[in-house]
């Protein structure tokens, strides 16, 4: 295999890349799923149509195939650079502290990552997977009513709850990734580069935030 996909500069910057695609896909998902507070039947069909339109249209799929490879990517290569870091850094040694060398995030990013991965196997078998192979119902303008199921799987506390706390851990990812993501890719001024950590702090609340509430919203208007 070349050097372009081998190499461990190539795998961060392959990290890079399909982690800023993925926050991406991100500002775009969030943007859909703001439909699901629209209150009534007319918020009902609107998503609905809107979840039509995301499963059908040529150009959206191509997107989502690229969207499920980088997600495949980004796991694959963030396990071996996790495995290549631990082998490399020095352990136990009375200087080496950590804690003082480095944020809490930026150490963690693996075990974030890993819980970020738990909740996209979680979340794709409770909506993607029964959009597309399940046999749903549809609304009253003769949609699959992909609606009908949000709403009942934020029913349960258990749900809002894995929800929330997995937009914390997507929170720290970001808080540490997206500055990061830049580095790597060769993005860093004097002028620019402090720019472009307060607008991943930035970014590291409000789209986790987002995506929080809405779990939080359908629980307290629908029970
Ligand atoms: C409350 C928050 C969320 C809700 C209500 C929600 C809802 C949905 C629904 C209804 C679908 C299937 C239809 C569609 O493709 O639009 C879907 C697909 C998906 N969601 Fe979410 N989502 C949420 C948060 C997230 C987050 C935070 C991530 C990533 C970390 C994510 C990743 C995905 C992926 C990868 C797909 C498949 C997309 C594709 O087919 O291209 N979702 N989501």
């Amino acid at each position: 295999m070349s050097g372009l996909i081998k190499s461990s500069l190539a795998k961060k910057y392959w990290m890079a890349a399909t982690g800023l695609f993925l926050c991406l896909f991100l500002v775009g998902h969030l943007a859909g799923n703001l439909q699901l507070f629209i209150p009534g039947e007319e918020g009902k069909i609107q998503f609905n149509e809107y979840a039509k339109f995301m499963t059908t249209n040529p150009i959206v799929r191509v997107l989502s195939i690229v969207t499920f490879a980088s997600v495949l990517f980004h796991v694959i290569d963030g396990i071996i650079l996790t495995v290549a870091n631990k082998k490399a850094r020095p352990q136990n040694y009375a200087y080496s502290k950590p804690s003082k060398n480095s944020i809490w995030t930026s150490r963690n990013m693996g075990v974030l990552g890993t819980i970020i991965l738990a909740f996209i196997i979680t979340h794709l078998s409770n909506f993607w997977y029964k959009m597309k192979f399940g046999s749903l119902p549809v609304d009253s303008a003769g949609y699959t009513d992909l609606h009908g199921v949000v709403m009942e799987a934020f029913q349960s506390p258990i749900y809002v709850i894995i929800y929330v706390v997995s937009m914390v851990a997507i929170g720290f990812h970001l808080w540490h990734g997206f500055s990061s993501a830049f580095k790597t890719m060769g993005v860093s001024h004097k002028s620019y580069t402090p720019l472009i950590e307060k607008a991943g702090y930035a970014f590291s609340v409000i789209i986790p935030l987002g995506f929080a509430l809405i779990p939080i919203y359908v629980f307290l208007t629908n029970s």
